[in-house]
């Protein structure tokens, strides 16, 4: 039975990867910040024949994720998806969101967008990569996002965010190509506009069809799919 991580894996996405994953018959290692409130997950455990375990991690706190792995020494993951993110601030002027506009920056903010978004999957992934190389499909996934690509940057604003987003997905290429000795999959992924809590509620799609479309991709990947810029609809993104 393989078995895939999630952080971030209470709410959003990373719930709904959770759900996917274990429909397919997958043991889920589910991390989430506060266990004591995360009663979705539970109530998926209940119905999970002992297949979802799940963990307190907060990933910008280093010491538990490298107690984690520790705590998980020899089990083997064969998926390692970090998925949990922040957006940071947004800004209310006349009732229109402002979304990190210029002259804006709160740079506590951008320390802790960057902390969430670039700098812990990077952590997550050298914590974990004996755990990964030890499973049989070797793979590790990051949900960036579309608007961290530079060149396909038309609208602007959104600095924080948009910057943690594209240092993410340069951690996965340099990841991708450092990894491939080990035959280690790396790439990040963008999961759609969705209507999650981050999304809110204008977004275009169902969180559970981005969802869906990661798993997809996930699960037909690929030696040639590391090092690429996916989206959930399979197609290719620019960097
Ligand atoms: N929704 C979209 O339209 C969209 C588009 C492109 C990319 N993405 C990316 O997809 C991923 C999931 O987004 P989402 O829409 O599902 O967001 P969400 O609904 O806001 O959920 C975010 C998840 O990340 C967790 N998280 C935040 N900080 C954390 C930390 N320090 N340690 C551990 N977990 C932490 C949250 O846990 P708590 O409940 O404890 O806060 C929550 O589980 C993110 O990386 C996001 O940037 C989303």
């Amino acid at each position: 039975m393989p078995t895939v991580l999630i952080t971030g894996a209470n709410r959003g996405f990373g719930f709904l990867l959770a759900r996917l994953f274990l429909d397919d018959g997958w043991s889920v290692l589910a991390c989430c910040r506060t266990p004591d409130t995360a009663d979705d997950l539970k109530k998926l455990q209940a119905e999970a024949d002992d297949r979802l375990q799940i963990h307190a991690l907060d990933v910008t706190d280093f010491s538990q994720v490298d107690a984690l792995a520790a705590e998980l020494h020899g089990t083997p993951i064969d998926v390692l998806v970090n998925n949990a993110g922040v957006l940071g601030k947004t800004t209310m002027d006349e009732g229109a969101i402002l979304h990190q506009s210029f002259g804006q920056s709160d740079f506590d903010e951008w320390d802790h967008v960057f902390a969430v978004n670039a700098k812990a999957p990077m952590k997550v992934a050298e914590a974990f990569v004996e755990h990964v190389a030890a499973s049989e499909r070797k793979m590790i996934v990051t949900l960036t996002s579309i608007v961290g690509s530079v060149e396909g940057n038309t609208f602007g604003g959104l600095y924080a965010y948009r910057a943690s987003k594209s240092a993410a997905n340069a951690v996965m290429k340099s990841m991708a190509v450092d990894l491939a000795k080990r035959d280690i999959i790396a790439f990040p992924i963008h999961p759609g506009y969705a209507r999650t809590d981050m999304g809110g509620v204008n977004a275009e799609i169902d969180p559970m069809e981005g969802a869906r479309g990661v798993y997809n991709v996930i699960a037909s990947a690929t030696p040639e799919s590391a090092g690429r810029f996916w989206s959930y609809t399979g197609d290719e993104l620019p960097w």
